[in-house]
């Protein structure tokens, strides 16, 4: 007999109200055949399209189709289906996806989207000109920074019969989404990762610092993907507010000597370390005890704080380090000079003068590079770009 790619795992399938929803039909049948434990839930439109019976049928199991359903199958029902290995929603209307970015728990599948800790998977079909309205374009892109995954649709003949980018993608594109979604979640099992973000502040007074415009988010990213890719994942972060992703161990730090001295004190037990941190490059040589008042002119002697990354490398050993590196110019350049100084794997560039890869935004724009290639990315989300890291490092030659 075949392994099955899922055996083990709960996903539970969300069918929202659009033509596409017959497709939804291959998918649960497809996944229960793989193993997995199928949960389909469908909202009141779903079942105008394709009945709850075709997916009892093909998915084994009971089917929820009513948030206040008394039927015995489910306990509370947006509960019970939110707890699950994966969401996925297939196919997803403009209007479940405009739910789930505002936090509208109106039905069974909005309220379990909003009760689920589980990763998200959005396969959108639409009107063309619903996808490309930018109300949906927003909530796809609030959805993607918060960690959300999405499938693009196909561009062709809808059922309206206009021409335009809003078909489900094919059901087997979506299949094989799914098996790499799975794989992916294996890519780092058994490794330790250490990683590192958000800025440092240098004070110069109780009050006054030097620190820079790094929001942390590129790095919590990184971390997160690194905990969904299967790894036990410590992140040594400077000051930023963003919530710790499930799962990662959290040590805070504020300047770039106490940065230093929480990754020397854990790097024996990480493997692999991924500074994503913009560590300041200098300190004010003295701070005052007290607020320094105003009255003339003020001087700061700055000195340079240790290089963390350019000493780690120096004492590698089996290590995987990754850098980063942000440029306003000469970006290959620049960022190549890095990583060789630094002895590193592999080194992110980004150009922080660039639209879409600025400091506090959730979209960056990298190239990728490694002492054997090169490679440019396409602008994306940072939580996406967080996962493409992880991929990269796993194909690393020392991985
Ligand atoms: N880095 C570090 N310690 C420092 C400065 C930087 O570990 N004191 C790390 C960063 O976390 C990043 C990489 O080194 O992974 C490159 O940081 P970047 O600020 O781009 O470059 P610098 O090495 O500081 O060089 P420059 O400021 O001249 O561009």
């Amino acid at each position: 007999m075949s392994e099955k790619l899922f055996s083990g795992k709960k996903i539970t399938v969300g069918i929202t109200g659009g033509i596409a929803a017959y497709k939804a039909a291959d998918i649960v049948s497809w996944l229960n055949q793989q193993g997995a434990e199928v949960t389909v839930a469908m909202t009141k439109s779903a079942c105008e399209f394709i009945t709850p019976l075709t997916m009892k049928t093909l998915s084994g199991r009971p089917v929820a189709c009513d948030i206040n359903s008394l039927d015995a199958d489910f306990h509370v029902p947006h509960i019970d289906i939110a707890s699950c290995d994966l969401f996925l929603v297939v196919p997803a209307t403009a209007n479940i996806i405009a739910k789930a970015a505002c936090g509208i728990a109106d039905e069974l599948v909005s309220a379990a989207l909003l009760a689920t800790s589980a990763p998200i998977i959005f396969a959108p079909a639409m009107h063309c000109d619903m996808y490309a309205n930018p109300a949906t374009q927003a909530n796809i892109k609030t959805l993607s920074a918060r960690g959300c995954r999405f499938i693009e649709p196909g561009e062709g003949r809808l059922a309206c019969g206009a021409i335009g980018r809003g078909r489900l993608a094919k059901v087997e594109d979506i299949k094989q989404y799914i098996t790499d979604f799975f794989a992916e979640g294996r890519l780092l099992s058994g490794r330790r990762v250490l990683v590192t973000a958000g800025p440092t502040y240098e004070y110069i007074d109780p009050v006054r610092f030097i620190g820079n415009r790094s929001s942390g988010k590129m790095g919590y990213a990184v971390a997160a993907a690194a905990v969904e890719a299967g790894a036990e994942v410590l992140l040594v972060s400077g000051p930023c507010s963003l919530p710790v992703p499930a799962g990662v161990k959290c040590v805070r730090v504020t300047s770039a000597a106490e940065m230093e001295a929480a990754v020397r004190e854990a790097y024996a037990e990480y493997d692999i370390v991924v500074m994503a941190a913009a560590v300041a490059d200098y300190r004010p040589e003295q701070q005052a005890e007290q607020k320094i008042k105003k009255g003339g002119g003020m001087e700061i002697k700055l000195v340079a704080n240790n290089d963390i990354l350019k000493g780690l490398g120096a004492d590698k050993g089996d290590h995987i380090l990754v850098g980063f590196a942000a440029e306003t110019q000469n970006l290959a350049a620049y960022a190549t000079k890095k990583l060789v100084e630094k002895n590193l794997d592999l080194i992110i560039a980004n150009n922080v003068a660039q639209a879409g890869a600025g400091f506090d935004g959730d979209t960056n724009i990298i190239t990728a590079i490694s002492p054997d290639k090169t490679e440019e990315w396409e602008m994306m989300s940072k939580r996406a770009a967080g996962r493409q890291i992880i991929k990269a490092i796993s194909e690393l030659p020392r991985f």
